[in-house]
Parts: C-alpha cells; sequence; structure tokens
C-alpha cells in the first residue's frame, strides 16, 4: 500500500464510532511484532530456546485462527446480512491467511523436527515468511479498519455494533481472551486501556475482574499502572509514584 495524503486514516480522534477493531488489531499487532522478533534471534543451539519460542508462534497462529473465525462469524455476516458482498475483499483474504497460517505451523513442524545442523536454513525461512505474512496482515488490517469500520457505521448503530462484539467476545476462548487481554496492556494507550478495563468493570464480576488486573498489571510499568489504577478507581500500590 502506498502511504499518500489521500490514503484512508484511522483516526478514533476524528469519530467517536464504535470500532471494533482497534483494541483487538494493536494486541495482535504488538503479538505479531514480538513474535517474529523471538524467532530472529531464536538460539537454535538451544533446545529449550527453541521450544519456548516456536510454542509462543503456537499461540501467535492460535490467536489469528481464531481471530479470522470471529471476524467472518460476526463482523462479516453483519456486513453481509445488510450489504450482501461488502466483505468479499476482507473473506478472501482470510481464506489466503489461513492457508498461509497452515504453512507457517507445518514450517515450525519442520524446524522443531530438524537435526541441529539442518536448523539455520530453516530458522531463517520461517522468520522471513512470519515477515511476510505479518506483511499483507498489516495491510488487511488497515483495510478492515477504514473500508470495513465505514461500511459497519453506516449499516449499524453504536448500539447493534457493541451488541455485536459483545458477542463475539463471549464466544471466544477463555485462554484467548485472557492472553488477548495481556496484549492489549501492552499494546493500547493509557486512555484505550482505561477505557477497556471501566467497560470490563461494568459488567465483570469482582473475582473476574481481579483475575483481568492480574494479568494487566505485569505487562505495564510502575507508571502506567499508577494512571490505569487512578483511572478505574484503585488506590495504586504504595510506594507507585505518578507522573
Ligand atoms: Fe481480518
Amino acid at each position: 500500500m502506498e502511504l499518500t495524503a489521500t490514503a484512508p486514516v484511522a483516526s478514533a480522534s476524528r469519530h467517536a464510532r464504535h470500532d471494533t477493531y482497534r483494541n483487538i488489531h494493536k494486541a495482535l499487532r504488538a503479538l505479531m511484532f514480538d513474535t517474529l522478533a523471538r524467532i530472529g534471534r531464536v538460539d537454535i543451539e538451544d533446545r529449550e530456546d527453541l521450544d519456548a519460542t516456536l510454542a509462543r508462534l503456537d499461540r501467535l497462529l492460535a490467536h489469528l485462527r481464531s481471530h479470522v473465525a470471529h471476524e467472518n462469524e460476526f463482523i462479516h455476516a453483519a456486513i453481509e446480512a445488510r450489504r450482501p458482498s461488502a466483505a468479499q475483499t476482507t473473506a478472501g483474504q482470510h481464506v489466503e491467511h489461513l492457508a498461509s497460517i497452515a504453512a507457517l505451523a507445518d514450517e515450525a513442524q519442520a524446524l522443531r523436527a530438524a537435526a541441529v545442523d539442518q536448523r539455520p536454513p530453516l530458522a531463517l525461512r520461517l522468520y522471513r515468511h512470519l515477515a511476510l505474512f505479518i506483511a499483507e496482515n498489516l495491510e488487511h488490517m488497515h483495510f478492515e479498519e477504514t473500508t470495513n469500520n465505514a461500511t459497519l457505521w453506516a449499516l449499524y448503530s453504536d448500539a447493534e455494533l457493541d451488541e455485536i462484539h459483545g458477542r463475539l467476545v463471549a464466544h471466544l476462548d477463555p485462554r484467548i481472551l485472557t492472553e488477548v487481554l495481556g496484549w492489549m496492556a501492552a499494546a493500547l494507550n493509557p486512555q484505550e486501556l482505561a477505557e477497556l478495563v471501566i467497560g470490563m468493570q461494568r459488567e465483570a464480576p469482582p473475582e473476574a475482574m481481579r483475575a483481568a488486573l492480574a494479568e494487566i498489571r505485569p505487562r505495564l510499568d510502575e507508571r502506567c499502572w499508577a494512571r490505569l489504577a487512578r483511572a478505574i478507581g484503585l488506590p495504586p500500590a504504595p510506594g507507585l509514584v505518578e507522573a
């Protein structure tokens, strides 16, 4: 994609509409970049490091499969229900993504099973192919955040979009949901994270909130945690000083 002055820009500050994609796509970008960097630096002579790195890749691929499935089932279905064929572009890209995800899983398995002296080219192949997949995904997500969001906003009210998103989240595997929360904490800005957690506080029981905050806290430095704690009405831990 060539970025020009006329390229579509997704700006949360220009509108107050419900943005189905913003938080999860920020989380997925952070997860993809972090995983790519880990594969780039993996010690292929260290079985433990190799296994841990490939286990992380397995989790990334699980997240991406889940993401495609849920966008198909809830978001694309909503678009198609009121504007037939309007989700075709990204639905077609999802088919290609699932094939790429399967190919990356095969490459990871080949690396996992290889003898030490066979690993260098396999590790480099996996790193480069994951990078290319991420590049495609970045353009895909931008299209969703601009074109698909414009379609959703034309077809649905914010209350309806909130309801669709709620059904999608309720359908997520608990492990995926927990891990996503951690990546959102790492990826969102303070205002977005506070908005997310305050929304959860309105609906989640206390024990679920405690578990959620336990997932979030290790992903924030002391200053960011203190800022979030103030925003959601919790006292920051003793000794934490907010700038
Ligand atoms: Fe998508």
